[in-house]
């Protein structure tokens, strides 16, 4: 059984002093939340001061980008090392405003899990189709490689997919639960070839304008494990909406 994971990625939002007063709501409100993996990603600005309110609770800390590289000459970067010691247990990879603003590559976001996995974080790995690609009917071969490419050499532990498809990002164009299975079917199908069996027990989590109101169907589907969450994780109540998901058969 994949316990559910679901996770806040605020992207470039909230200072410390925001950052914290959503979190003397939220701690209390999710607190008797045992059966879900709660994750939040503020920016690097708010990690410290988030890990030090969240430290007694079930919330687990992540950071939303890493660099390659331990240590250096590399201005404005942030290592693992230093996203470990700021209380990260996980860090996002190969997020599509990353690839698209930042020109990440396969390559790159390969480099940055082999690097973060090397310091004990866990990783949300970022995958998933432009409009243009699925209208191209891409969608699948362009998922393909970035698992392929993005993956290869890397051990399967405490390793989350998250499927984005880049059309439902902030777009409030949710994929359909009917859509979202398909392509985390197809996701898992990839993974068992990776790593067997080990597929199974991944976590593969769906990410596009999740929302209190479509996150209970999304989350019936068999291979959608949990969410990653943006605009509707900025509020302390619709975020715990979501992290409480009812579940429907
Ligand atoms: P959204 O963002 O929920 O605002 O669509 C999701 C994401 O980019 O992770």
């Amino acid at each position: 059984m994949r316990k559910p994971f679901i996770a806040a990625n605020w992207k470039m939002n909230k200072t410390v002093g925001e950052t914290m007063g959503f979190l003397s709501e939220f701690v209390p409100a999710v607190r008797d939340v045992s059966d879900v993996e709660v994750v939040l990603a503020p920016p690097f600005t708010s990690l410290a001061a988030a890990a030090e309110k969240i430290k007694d609770s079930n919330i687990i800390l992540s950071a939303q980008n890493v660099f390659y590289e331990e240590k250096g000459a590399y201005t404005g970067e942030i290592s693992p090392l230093m996203l470990v010691d700021a209380g990260c247990k996980f860090v996002i990879v190969g997020h599509s405003e990353r690839r698209q603003y930042f020109g990440e590559t396969d390559e790159i976001v390969n480099r940055k899990i082999k690097a973060a996995k090397k310091n004990g974080l866990g990783i949300i790995m970022c995958v998933g189709e432009s409009l243009e690609e699925r209208e191209g009917q891409k969608t699948f071969s362009v998922i393909q490689r970035e698992l392929e490419k993005g993956l290869d050499g890397i051990d399967p532990l405490d390793l989350v997919i998250a499927y984005e498809p880049i059309w439902a990002i902030g777009t409030g164009k949710t994929a359909t639960p009917e859509q979202a299975q398909e392509v985390h079917a197809y996701i898992r199908e990839r993974l068992r070839i990776l790593y067997g069996n080990r597929a199974d027990e991944l976590c593969i989590i769906y990410g596009g304008s999740v929302t209190p109101d479509n996150v209970d169907l999304l989350m019936a589907c068999e291979d959608v494990d949990g969410a990653l969450v943006g605009g509707a994780s900025l509020k302390g109540e619709s975020f715990t909406r979501i992290v409480k998901f009812r579940k429907v058969q």
